[in-house]
């Protein structure tokens, strides 16, 4: 989850380092650090490596300056204030620390140094066999400094480089040794333009110009710098020096690295006037459905999804879909099951990617199993993945990431178009999720004769209408702001849904969990009366999702249940329904839509009430407590 920089060829380092980390920061914001190879002598960066002479010069011309800050969302600024004083450099690392191993304080920020303070290492990843390591550093004479998992990997390089390796083989070798998963950027004094980095399931970039090189571990961060950028695949160690890039296997074979397509420009990363990346990107909801729809929707309601590379035979053989994901992407993997059993009539689920991965699932090459992530590098997800393909199964992802790490992997992948996503909650990916899934299951559902014609000509056309009512739901901003001010201070909420109502109230729980702080339970309606009813009485607060589908009844029923025993309760509901509006203390409004189809209305209210509610209680919404964009340890 942490972020990771690093550019060489340039001549402030630390200006790179720093604009890349603020464009990092969303993926940890514990702790950040930066490394610079500092030229004791102007002019020194790029001096040769080769011969004792050289060698020698560099040795006493070059050295490590590190910074770190610990100080919670605020370390960039921290390490911002020393850049005048910073020395002259051309090459440097920088991090940005979601903390697991060891708390997030200063000592335990990255770059981490070896003993000899002439390598700094950053790492994203968990190295799971880091206490044997240590162990055998510290009984070898390593002075440690750090209570992370991450340090051993500079004490491992320093073994490795005085045995008279470069620092590509040094590298190369100590990333033999480790156990887990890891994205590691490496810097030498000893070789003052060179940037190593190597990964085994954290995703890394590198990329170059004429004269600069770089590497992150995240496209945003450098996208200012060049497209041309190349993703590493597990295993493989890149040498990046300014202008050049080797890449190696992990038997050190030279292999050709592969070039990632970039469809989006710096611009997109930016917060554009809004006061978050979390309110710019709730507005931008519209856009990014329609950008995922275009292409895919003719106007009789045909589907047209040819990126998916599964033959019609092959798509028709499947008899069983299982959704794996996380957070948000499960929730959309819930809803769009739901519409595949309804149109394409098969068997659907959506399971919890880390507990999928774990519980040894039945599957063949009749199941399809379709992955959701927003970034296509959850590590559950990802992981859950793998094992569905050596279960044999069809493999199939929807990703917002060009070649993501996942979207590399799996058989087939459909893209959401929402553009980067920026905030830690997730807003316009889940719905570009959502809808996307539709189209694959009304793609389906008339490639299996499921539906007829005007089913699925009616179908489409709703589908292609959903952007329209997101906007129109955007527009009652104020009507959930004002029910927002009135729960401000709630410290309880139930959320309670039916059938396509529940993975709608998991979302609305979710979104005031993470960005309110606020206890937030979802249950299906009818599920109450067995248990969690107890916790009803005249405190208790209720967002019931009571938009008019097949269940609207039953779910009214609940209602009443709750109102009898005086909780409060809060509706979203179709615009104009007095019936509902009569029986409930609040109404959340959408505009209407087909039961199926409107968790994408529906869920827009929930976001601006858990957002709203969130910026009353004074929290930082795209940085909320603890959390951390991508989570790439498990
Ligand atoms: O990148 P992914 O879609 O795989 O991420 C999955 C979850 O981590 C993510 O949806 C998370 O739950 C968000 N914080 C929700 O707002």
């Amino acid at each position: 989850m942490c972020g990771i920089i690093g550019v060489t060829g340039v001549d402030d380092p630390l200006r790179m380092l720093l604009d890349g980390l603020a464009l990092l920061e969303y993926r940890g914001y514990d702790s950040a650090g930066v490394a610079l190879i500092t030229a004791d002598r102007p002019g020194d960066g790029s001096a040769p490596v080769d011969g004792a002479e050289a060698q020698s010069a560099i040795d006493r011309h070059h050295s490590i300056w590190r910074e770190r800050a610990a100080v919670r969302a605020q370390s960039i600024p921290e390490l911002e204030r020393l850049a005048p004083t910073a020395p002259a450099a051309r090459a440097g690392i920088g991090h940005t620390r979601w903390a697991t191993h060891g708390p997030p304080t200063e000592s335990n920020a990255h770059p981490h140094l070896d003993c000899t303070g002439r390598v700094a290492i950053v790492h994203n990843g968990i190295i799971e066999n880091h206490r044997e390591i240590a162990a055998k550093l510290d009984a070898a004479g390593h002075q440690r400094t750090s209570a992370t998992d991450s340090e051993v990997v500079a004490h491992l390089i320093e073994d490795e480089l005085e045995t008279g390796a470069t620092l590509l083989e040094a590298v190369r070798r100590c990333a033999g040794v480790l156990r887990g998963d890891f994205a590691l950027a490496v810097v030498y004094a000893g070789e003052p333009d060179t940037l190593v980095a190597t990964r085994r399931t954290s995703p890394l970039i590198v990329g170059r110009t004429d004269s600069v090189g770089v590497v992150s571990s995240d496209i945003a961060a450098v996208l200012g710098t060049t497209r041309d950028l190349y993703a590493l695949e597990d295993g493989e160690i890149a040498q990046v020096r300014p202008g050049s890039i080797t890449v190696i296997d992990a038997a050190g074979q030279a292999v050709e690295p592969l070039a990632i397509r970039v469809s989006w420009g710096v611009q997109a990363a930016q917060r554009d006037g809004y006061e978050d990346f979390m309110s710019k990107e709730i507005h931008e909801q519209p856009r990014a459905l329609t950008d995922t729809l275009i292409g895919r929707i003719l106007p009789e309601g045909t589907t047209e999804l040819e990126e998916l590379a599964f033959t019609e035979d092959e798509l028709k053989a499947i008899d069983r879909v299982i959704v794996i994901a996380c957070g948000s992407s499960y929730h959309a993997g819930a809803i769009g099951a739901l519409a595949l059993e309804a149109w394409a009539r098969i068997p659907a689920t959506a399971e919890i990617a880390s507990e999928f991965r774990y519980r040894d699932p039945v599957l063949d090459e009749r199941t399809l199993v379709v992955a959701i992530s927003q970034s296509g590098e959850t590590v559950d997800t990802y992981h859950g993945l793998r094992e569905a393909k050596r279960c044999g199964a069809k493999t199939m992802v929807i990703s917002n990431v060009v070649d993501s790490l996942m979207a590399r992997e799996a058989d087939g992948v459909l893209y959401t178009r929402a553009g980067p996503e920026v905030g830690v909650a997730s807003t316009k990916c889940h719905l570009s999720q959502i809808i996307l899934f539709q189209v694959f299951a009304l793609h389906l559902g008339q490639l299996r004769g499921t539906l007829d014609p005007h089913e699925a000509a009616a179908i489409g056309t709703q589908i292609s209408g959903l952007p329209g009512l997101v906007a129109r739901a955007l527009d009652r901003s104020d009507d959930y702001e004002a029910v927002a001010d009135e729960l401000a201070e709630v410290n309880d909420v139930f959320f309670l849904g039916r059938n396509i109502g529940y993975p709608i109230a998991l979302e609305g729980a979710l979104k005031l969990k993470e960005l309110a702080y606020v206890r937030a339970e979802a249950y299906a309606a009818g599920e109450m009366k067995h248990g969690p009813i107890s916790l009803i009485d005249r405190n208790a607060v209720a967002v019931v999702i009571a938009t008019r589908g097949p269940l609207w009844e039953k779910l009214l029923a609940n209602v009443e249940e709750l109102r009898a025993r005086g909780a409060t309760v809060v509706a979203v509901a179709d615009e104009g329904d007095e019936e509902t509006a009569r029986l409930v203390d609040m109404v959340l409004p959408v505009p209407a839509v087909d039961a199926l189809l409107s968790p994408v209305v529906a869920v827009v209210p929930l976001q601006i009430l858990a957002y709203s509610v969130a910026r009353a209680r004074g929290n930082d919404v795209d940085r909320p407590r603890n959390l951390a964009k991508v989570v790439t340890v498990e």
